[in-house]
C-alpha cells in the first residue's frame, strides 16, 4: 500500500511513524479536512468550502443570530441535514484504532477537534470538541441546554442548498424568552473553558503535535501547534495543501484518509 505514495512521501511517512513510536505524549488537532472524505464540506476549500459560498458574518456570529435568528437556525438545520447520513472515513477509523491501541501501551494520546460533527465519536474515539457540537442546542439567552437533535430526524434525501427551509420554525426557550440556538462556538465567542484548558495542557505537554486537515487560520485553535513547538514538541502536518503553519517539522502532503491508515499501521507495527 505504501507503494501508492511517491518515494519521498513514503520516506516521510516512515520518518513520522518512527518519531511517533518513540514518544509517549502525542497531541492531535483535527479540522474540517479530516471529514472531507466522508462527504462533509470544509470551510475554506475553493468552490466547495462553506465560507466560499456563504458569508460567515451572516451565519456564524452572535450578531447574525440577533439580527436574523430564523436565517441562522435554518442554515444550521440544513447543515444537520447535510451531515446526518455521513459516516467516519479511514482517517477517523485509523485514529480510533490508534487510541484503542494506546490503552495497553504507555503512550498518551489526546485528540482535539475543531469539528462540530461527531465522526470521531462514531469511529470510537474520545475527543475534545473546541467548537461545540452540531447536534446539541442551548438557549441563546439563559444558556440552558435544550434537547439534542437526533440525526434520524433529518431526512438525507435532499440536502441540496435548495432544500434549506427558511420558514423552519424557531424554538422558544422553556425557561426564558430567548430562542434556542445550536451549541456551536461562533466567531467572536469564547471557546468552552474546560475543553480549552484540556487542549492547552495537552499541547503544552506533548512531545509530538499532529495537525490534520486544518487550514490553521482560526485562533485560538491554530495557536496550539505554536504552544507545543515553544515547549519543545515536534510538529507533523497532514494536509494535501500548504498552510501558513511555518513551524512544521514533517509535512505529509496527502489526504488524511490515505495517510492516517498507513501511519497508524506503521506505528503500531514498530
Ligand atoms: N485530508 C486532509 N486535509 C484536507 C483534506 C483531506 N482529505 N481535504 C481538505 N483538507 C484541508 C484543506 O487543504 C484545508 O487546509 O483541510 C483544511 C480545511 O480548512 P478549513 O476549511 O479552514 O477548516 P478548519 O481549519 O477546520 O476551520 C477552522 O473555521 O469556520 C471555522 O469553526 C469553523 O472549526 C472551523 C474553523
Amino acid at each position: 500500500m505504501l507503494a501508492e505514495l511517491s518515494p519521498a512521501l513514503t520516506a516521510e511517512v516512515q520518518r513520522a511513524a518512527k518519531l511517533l513510536a518513540s514518544k509517549q505524549r502525542i497531541c492531535l488537532l483535527t479540522g474540517a479536512g479530516i471529514s472531507a472524505e466522508s462527504g462533509i464540506p470544509t470551510f475554506r476549500d475553493k468552490q466547495t468550502g462553506l465560507w466560499e459560498n456563504y458569508a460567515a458574518e451572516d451565519l456564524a456570529t452572535p450578531d447574525a443570530f440577533a439580527r436574523d435568528p430564523k436565517l441562522v437556525w435554518s442554515w444550521y438545520q440544513w447543515r444537520r441535514q447535510l451531515v446526518a447520513d455521513k459516516t467516519p472515513n479511514p482517517a477517523h477509523d485509523a485514529l480510533a484504532q490508534w487510541q484503542y491501541h494506546t490503552q495497553s501501551s504507555d503512550q498518551q494520546l489526546t485528540l482535539i477537534t475543531q469539528n462540530v460533527d461527531d465522526l470521531h465519536e462514531q469511529a470510537g474515539s474520545t475527543v475534545i470538541h473546541l467548537h461545540g457540537n452540531l447536534w446539541r442546542n442551548r438557549c441563546s439567552q439563559c444558556e440552558t441546554p435544550y434537547q439534542s437533535q437526533s440525526r434520524d430526524s433529518y431526512s438525507s434525501e435532499d440536502s441540496s442548498e435548495d432544500s434549506i427551509d427558511f420558514n423552519e420554525g424557531l424554538i422558544d426557550c422553556p425557561h426564558c424568552d430567548g430562542y434556542i440556538r445550536p451549541d456551536i462556538v461562533w466567531f467572536g465567542e469564547s471557546l468552552p473553558a474546560q475543553a480549552w484548558q484540556a487542549a492547552e495542557e495537552a499541547a503544552a505537554n506533548c512531545e509530538v503535535f499532529i495537525s490534520i486537515g486544518t487550514s490553521s487560520l482560526v485562533y485560538p485553535a491554530a495557536g496550539l501547534a505554536q504552544l507545543a513547538k515553544q515547549n519543545g514538541a515536534k510538529i507533523i502536518e497532514i494536509n494535501p495543501d500548504p498552510t501558513p503553519n511555518t513551524i512544521v517539522d514533517i509535512t505529509l502532503a496527502e489526504k488524511a484518509g490515505v495517510i492516517m491508515p498507513l501511519l497508524i499501521q506503521q506505528i503500531t507495527a514498530l
